[in-house]
């Protein structure tokens, strides 16, 4: 039963849309089962560019049926706009099923997110602002409303009632702002949204089970990372779902007896946004959510984080955020092999360090004085973490035009193979450049 996952190991944005939308070629389903329109995967494709949020990325592939699992969180306004701009570039989309389990996100939980990231002030996680946090925190309290109450008006109707009364409360009492209109939200969602959602909502777990049964290649594919998992993140600068590959059993349905492999995709070096400790952070001379204070740095140092962020063109998908470089962390990269079971690692954006004379990889934490390979139980300890790098030659050669293992330089080769080394696992896929062929597979 040829289940495979793939998972973002560092704070996502490592470039998985392009690794998703390769493995899915060989795959028929394509399941997303976590998360939400937080997520911005970028795809191009013969030179046109998709960012997509939600849909799984199988979506540009005619065979591949996308599925978003139960265990996303679906704005279904976001969703429906997404449809039309694939339909508007000559995508099918009547393929996409979206289970009715999934949770809505209603305008309260965007309110609510903005409006605590807003009182936090200096303390503010930094989040999408897209009511993620909120509408999980909803659905643990029980209190959320699921893609499929939009085929019982009646029921809607009864809990968006429920809920409203105590989050207009919430609304007017602790943020003093007005009340919003149950009306306006239970037309939207019903007569807007409702009609044209209702082809695409599904019983996606019998989906998922048939399509194994028939021994089909399903890929489950993660939004955000590990280290924005609720359970196994920096908390709380973390996301409110689990993206790790454990995630998949509860967000698709499945018993992890199916996943027999586990691809982490993994940055050349490594970025985040938002708030959170990062311990191979670089300043950078422009400004980033929660990013190093430029007093710490050297030019030199500046000089390294900008490259990674103009060259790698690190800002997010969705906000626009500039996002916090720095290098490589083994460190980090040993634990995401440990919680998501990882069978291999696919590499992206190589290329982003073409022209650096020599690159470092964090080996190491150094924490008052004692040298730490794994990552550290108490998060103060992560804060005050220094890295210890090991420094290797650069290979000064442009990569974007390789696509064979042989044609990679002696030193980029060194490079990967140090990694694989410092982790544990093959590093089987290399990005070479962000177009869809831009890639080496380095081996099965
Ligand atoms: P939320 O998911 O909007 O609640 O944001 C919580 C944290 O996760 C913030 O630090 C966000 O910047 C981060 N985050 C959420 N989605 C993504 C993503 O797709 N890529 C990178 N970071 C993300």
């Amino acid at each position: 039963m040829p289940a495979t996952v793939l998972v973002g190991t560092q704070w996502g944005d490592e470039g998985k849309g392009k690794f998703t939308d390769l493995v899915a070629k060989e795959m028929q389903l394509v399941v997303r089962y976590q998360g939400g329109h937080n997520a911005g995967h970028t795809l191009v494709v013969n030179g046109e560019t998709f960012a997509l949020q939600l849909v799984p990325s199988g979506i540009l592939h005619d065979h591949i049926t996308p599925v978003i699992g139960n265990g996303v969180v679906v704005d279904p306004t976001v969703l429906l706009a997404e449809l039309d701009m694939l339909e508007a570039k000559g995508i099918d989309t009547s393929r996409l099923k979206v289970s009715g389990n999934a949770h809505l996100i209603f305008p309260y939980h965007q309110e609510i997110d903005r409006l605590t990231e807003r009182r936090l002030g200096n303390a503010k996680l930094g989040t999408t602002k897209r009511g993620i946090g909120p509408a999980y925190a909803d659905k643990a309290a029980r209190v959320g409303i699921r893609v499929q109450d939009l085929l019982d008006p009646k029921i809607f109707r009864a809990k968006l009632d429920v809920v409203l009364k105590e989050k207009n409360q919430l609304l007017a009492k602790v943020f003093n702002r007005l009340p919003l209109d149950g009306d306006e939200i239970a037309a939207h969602y019903l007569d807007e949204c409702r009609p044209r959602l209702e082809p695409h909502i599904a019983d996606t777990v019998s989906l998922v089970h048939e399509s194994l049964e028939r021994g089909e290649h399903v890929l489950f594919e993660s939004a955000q990372a590990t280290f924005l998992d609720l359970d196994h993140g920096t908390y709380p600068f973390v996301t409110s779902s689990n993206p790790v590959a454990g995630g998949v059993c509860v967000g698709a349905g499945v018993g992890p007896r199916y996943i027999d492999r586990v691809i982490g995709v993994a940055k050349a070096y490594v970025t985040r946004v938002g708030t959170g400790p990062f311990p191979t952070e670089l300043a950078i001379s422009g400004d980033a959510v929660g990013g190093k204070d430029r007093e710490l740095a050297d030019d030199e140092e500046i000089r390294l984080g900008d490259h990674f962020v103009d060259v790698g063109h690190e800002y997010g998908t969705n906000s626009g955020r500039r996002r916090r470089p720095g290098w490589f962390d083994a460190v980090m990269l040993r634990q995401a092999v440990r919680l998501n079971s990882l069978s291999e690692l696919a590499v992206t954006k190589l290329d982003v360090l073409d022209a650096l004379d020599t690159v470092k990889v964090c080996v190491a934490y150094d924490i008052g004085g004692t040298r730490h390979t794994h990552l550290p139980y108490h998060q103060s300890d992560l804060h005050a973490a220094k890295p210890i790098y090991e420094e290797l030659p650069g290979w000064n050669t442009d990569l974007t035009e390789i696509t064979e293992k042989h044609q990679l330089p002696p030193t980029a080769e060194a490079y990967l193979a140090f990694l694989e080394e410092q982790v544990g696992v093959p590093v089987r896929l290399v990005g070479t450049g962000p177009g869809r062929e831009q890639f080496v597979h380095r081996g099965d």
